[in-house]
């Protein structure tokens, strides 16, 4: 055999390795600051709500008592703005001393006694994006400080700096992290920098250097947001699925359910679709205050086990018509080569009265050589399913609220042979 070959076949197999930190081997599951609590630093006025010990200590005891680390969030992050100003005099980053009164390690161990790992917010540039100070020149002591203080998980934004250097700082970081002998969960920004500037990201190294990976633009508290998020990944889904999987995902960003912005019907949507996407799950809201219907979304154990499906293989959105997208992902179990399928049915329609829809199996990809247990995982009293499997008439007839989702499980069951018996 030819030598050449091998070594070319060696290099293949080498260079599209992914991140061997063995982390989110599934989406990660946790609860971040920004979103809800973005850069709130006065706590005289706002002491429940400012970026402080005492917000994460009261969020960390909630998580543990409400069921929220039970049902799988296991992370819990602090964003930007918990820094203090200036360095110390050994160039380390310090904690906010009047809202981190007690330093982070001590944070980072309180978050641990309770089930929980902690998450810490960095910018590779000279700045954080709220003015706090940035990473660039400071990688390699920054990556040991969080080892020091017990992080388990680094978020690397991007402000205040060029575009161009990121290709090269991102793994650099990523390699100093692992450096530190710590296992920590590597969150890049990076990709959603380069797309503001119509740059495609580079995914084999987002893969080989990153847990997960932020690609667009942040969210906000609106529907708006997460109707342009779910076009923006809906547009180009089928070429990301292919780059996501067991250690390395894409991120839309946070989940705002149980916030000011989206209806009950809309928290439904980002919960389904996120699911789907096989996207990182990380809740921005006041677990203290969240009405019971939002938190039971967010608790729902079937659609986190479909975001947490062990075949690790991302969804996309495979059509949109009539203002109606539907969302499909396959997963466990599998028969013989084909799987069972997650499919979700968006209604983009702001107004009006529930809209009907009428699909087949086949413009939805769904292979019709078996028939399917069919389970609502989101059942509303004003919405409806009919599922055909028939020969030869194999569709869906759905009734979904406006703005609302219908998220089904399609479970394999037996061959069309066995089926054709029966009748
Ligand atoms: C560092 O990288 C090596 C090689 O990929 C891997 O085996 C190891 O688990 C990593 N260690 C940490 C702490 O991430
Ligand atoms: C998605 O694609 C549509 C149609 O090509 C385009 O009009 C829209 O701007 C895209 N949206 C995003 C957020 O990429
Ligand atoms: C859906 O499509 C099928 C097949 O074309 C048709 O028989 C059925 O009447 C349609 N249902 C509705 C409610 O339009």
């Amino acid at each position: 055999m030819d030598t050449k070959l091998i070594f070319v076949i060696a290099c293949l197999v080498s260079s599209s390795s992914a991140l061997d930190n063995g982390l989110a081997l599934t989406p990660p599951m946790g609860w971040l600051t920004w979103e809800r609590y973005r850069c709130v630093i006065d706590c005289a006025y706002r002491p429940d709500e400012c970026i402080s010990e005492r917000l994460i200590l009261k969020t960390a005891d909630l998580m543990a008592s409400l069921g929220y680390v039970e049902a799988g969030y296991d992370y819990i992050g602090i964003d930007d703005c918990w820094a203090e100003h200036e360095r110390d005099e050994n160039q380390r980053l310090v904690a906010n001393k009047q809202r981190f009164p007690n330093g982070m390690k001590y944070v980072a161990d309180y978050v641990h006694s309770k089930g929980l790992k902690f998450g810490i917010y960095a910018d590779f540039g000279t700045l954080t994006c709220a003015g706090y100070p940035g990473t660039l020149n400071h990688l390699e002591i920054d990556a040991e400080t969080f080892g020091d203080w017990g992080v388990d998980y680094v978020k690397l934004d991007g402000c205040y700096v060029d575009v161009g250097l990121m290709d090269e700082g991102y793994p650099k970081f990523g390699g100093l992290l692992n450096k530190t002998g710590r296992p920590m969960l590597y969150s890049c920004s990076w990709p959603a920098y380069q797309q503001e500037k119509g740059i495609m990201p580079d995914f084999d190294s987002l893969i080989e250097h990153c847990n997960m990976w932020r690609n667009y633009d942040d969210i906000e508290d609106s529907w708006t947001s997460v109707e342009t998020i779910m076009e923006y990944f809906g547009n180009q889904s089928r070429m990301l699925a292919t780059h996501a999987g067991p250690g390395h995902w894409h991120d839309p960003d946070m989940l705002i359910i149980g916030n000011f912005g989206l209806s009950f019907d809309q928290s439904k949507v980002q919960m389904a679709v996120w699911a789907i996407l096989a996207a990182p799950l990380l809740i921005s809201t006041n677990l203290g205050t969240i009405k019971p219907e939002f938190r039971q979304i967010l608790l729902n154990k079937d659609i986190i086990a479909i975001n947490r499906d062990p075949l690790g293989k991302a969804g996309f959105r495979v059509l949109k018509k009539s203002q109606i997208s539907v969302w499909k992902r396959n997963i466990v179990p599998v028969k013989d080569k084909h799987t069972s399928v997650a499919v979700a049915f968006v209604n983009h329609n702001v107004n009006g009265a529930p809209r009907f829809g009428n699909f087949t199996f086949e413009e939805l990809e769904i292979d019709t050589s078996y028939i399917y247990d069919v389970y609502d995982l989101l059942p509303s009293k004003t919405q409806k399913i009919m599922v055909y499997q028939e020969k030869s008439n194999h569709r869906f007839e759905v009734l979904i609220n406006p703005t609302g989702v219908l998220l089904l499980k399609l479970v394999i069951k037996d061959s069309i042979g066995v089926y054709n018996n029966e009748v």
